[in-house]
């Protein structure tokens, strides 16, 4: 019975933490080598539609009596902010993010124009720059009524 006891290879308090630094050690380092290879491996596996990407993706983003004439609405589409505005029987869609330094732009329907709040830059309804600092036009999407319905993107 001693023997067995005795068979176990004695560990010093020292070796013993040291072992442990370097098992914590290897596991930390593994999961930071996850973090990294992880959204590769997602890429790679299950790589984002291409369609979706260039904004060929028809979304319903309202009915046409949930958007009222002169009024805005924001959405998402393929995960970015965009604002959906209805504007006399016309629908336009664009980046709600400000192409100065990325603040989300809003509807400001008393100006009928979408004013960034950061900086005071102004668009039109098409994401033209009416007023700076904003050096480039916001990026829009197609946006038209079908059967009543608000709808964005497509081609
Ligand atoms: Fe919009 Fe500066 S971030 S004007």
């Amino acid at each position: 019975m001693g023997d067995e006891v005795n068979a176990m290879p004695r560990v010093s308090r020292r070796t013993f933490v040291q072992r442990l630094l370097n098992v914590s050690l290897v596991g930390t380092s593994a999961v930071a080598a996850w973090g990294v290879i992880s959204p590769v491996w997602r890429y790679l596996t299950s790589p984002p539609k291409p369609e979706l990407e260039a904004g060929f993706e028809r979304v319903v983003v309202s009915s046409l009596k949930g958007l009222p004439a002169g009024e805005a609405r924001a959405f998402q589409y393929a995960g970015l902010p965009y604002q959906v505005i209805h504007d006399r029987g016309a629908i336009y869609a664009v980046s709600a993010i400000c192409t100065h330094k990325g603040c989300l732009v809003a509807w400001d329907r008393r100006r009928g124009e979408l004013v960034c709040p950061c900086h005071g830059s102004a668009f039109d309804v098409n994401g033209n720059v009416k007023q700076g600092p904003a050096p480039r036009p916001l990026p829009s999407l197609k946006g038209r009524i079908i059967q009543d319905q608000i709808v964005v993107g497509g081609a």
